[in-house]
């Protein structure tokens, strides 16, 4: 058993912490918001994820999870204090931000009591873990402490089945001594996961590397599809043949809308300035950025396209979440596409199981907001698809046929068998492949 503070209680700090205790580690949350504190204490989820519930509630009720906002008493008895506060896009140069990680350094320094590991889950760029070690050893030269990168590679939405199965545990540091803590704190996954000790620069950049290879691949198979549909070839049935090679790997060639989230697009520009400041350029990356962008500019003119015969008509949007399974809305394709569209038409109106209330807050009164897909789609020109949601595979598309005004739809997730959707007499385009 170990102890570990967990300084913010954010997608990533959460989930770890309700993960660590139930493999049966003391663990103490930290973070400056009350208000998120004092719900926590009180058994009150702040984010929603599959399976976190019971698992929270299990390790409040038996004492192995606590929450507090005070810094001092969760570091003082911590063996290992780990790092998950956010890193946002510095809104100029596109930079993480490091302030958030800088301060947290900073304030936890002088409660360092007896030998403690730093660990620094958050994504930083190469070099960030040098810069907390400084920071902590001029605010206490007297604590004895190592600073380790621990990359996190968990997807939102999954955030508990990752933590419970990860392919690889990445421990950054040359320290012996560290190492043998982290590899002490993650020993339940020895036999079930790869663990792999290297530096903290190559720790580091393995999160980065990763997430902007990922960026890509779904950037490829978006630019494989576009050629597909102009080819006469079906970017599903190509996908699968390039996925049955090993090499390649089946997962992250669905084609659709262009990725977003919290992390792809803020990774990869991220990545893309730390190249120009090793004067190293990424030039994929710095492709996949643009593209990806652009993407989704020409995705809302083809709507616009679709109704050019009644510009005034309504414009039915399904999804509003930057994927499915989550009500999260930050760097969703569904916005940017929506705000495209949006220069054209004041009738847009939108659904999402889940996203509703995020994208209120983005998209204000630009467009107008329905409560199921039915209300979206009553009398609309064109019905477009922008999040995989299981719901959209299972619409009652005779019932949609006759409240549309014109049967056609747009579908960026390649979520409806096209051939079924064109013998009840819609017309239908997909990503990568004509349906006749
Ligand atoms: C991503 C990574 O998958 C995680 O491993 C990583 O830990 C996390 O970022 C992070 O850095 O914190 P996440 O942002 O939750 O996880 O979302 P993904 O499931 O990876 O999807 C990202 C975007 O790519 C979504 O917009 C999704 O719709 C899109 N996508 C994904 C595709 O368009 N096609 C695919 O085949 C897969």
């Amino acid at each position: 058993m170990m102890k570990v503070a967990i300084i913010g209680t954010g997608y990533v700090g959460l989930p770890t912490g309700v993960g660590l205790a139930e493999l049966g580690n003391k663990v103490v949350c930290v973070d400056k918001i009350e208000d998120k504190i004092n719900r926590l204490n009180r058994g009150e989820l702040t984010l929603y994820e599959d399976g976190l519930e019971e698992l929270f509630k299990k390790n409040v009720a038996n004492g192995m999870l606590r929450f507090t906002t005070n810094t001092q008493t969760a570091v003082k008895d911590a063996d290992i204090v780990m790092l998950a506060v956010g890193t946002p896009p510095h809104p100029l140069t596109k930079e993480a931000d490091l302030k958030y990680i800088y301060a947290a350094a900073k304030e936890l320094a002088p409660f360092l009591n007896g030998y403690t590991v730093v660990a620094t889950k958050s994504t930083v760029p190469v070099g960030t873990g040098d810069e907390v070690e400084n920071i902590i050893r001029q605010t206490n030269p007297k604590a004895d402490f190592d600073v380790v990168s621990l990359p996190e590679f968990l997807r939102e939405g999954f955030a508990i089945h990752d933590f419970f199965n990860p392919d690889r545990i990445v421990i950054g540091t040359q320290n012996d001594k560290a190492q043998k803590i982290m590899l002490e704190l993650y020993k339940p996954f020895v036999g079930k996961s790869e663990f792999l000790c290297v530096k903290r620069r190559s720790s580091e950049t393995i999160k980065y590397a990763s997430n902007a290879f990922l960026a890509m691949k779904i950037h490829y198979i978006n630019e494989m599809a576009d050629f597909c549909e102009k080819a006469g070839a079906d970017i599903t049935e190509v996908a699968k043949g390039m996925g049955l090679d090993s090499r390649i790997g089946k997962k992250f060639l669905n084609p659709g809308p262009g990725y977003g989230g919290s992390c792809f697009p803020k990774d990869t520009n991220a990545m893309a300035q730390m190249g120009k400041k090793y004067g190293a350029h990424l030039t994929l990356i710095e492709t996949t950025i643009a593209e990806n962008d652009a993407r989704k500019i020409k995705i809302g003119q083809r709507v616009i396209e679709a109704i050019n015969e009644h510009p005034e008509g309504k414009i039915a949007v399904l999804g509003l979440a930057f994927k499915g399974g989550t009500d999260d809305c930050r760097e969703s394709p569904a916005i940017d596409i929506i705000k495209e569209m949006i220069r054209y038409s004041r009738n847009i109106m939108v659904y999402d199981p889940k996203a509703l209330e995020n994208a209120k807050t983005i998209l204000n009164n630009t467009v107008h907001y329905a409560n199921s897909v039915e209300e979206a789609c009553m009398n609309a020109e064109v019905m477009v698809i922008l999040t995989e949601w299981e719901d959209f595979r299972h619409l009652n598309l005779t019932k949609l046929k006759k409240i549309m005004h014109c049967p056609k739809i747009i579908d960026m997730r390649n979520m409806l068998n096209g051939e079924d959707v064109k013998t009840l007499g819609f017309e239908y385009q997909c990503v990568g492949k004509k349906v006749i």
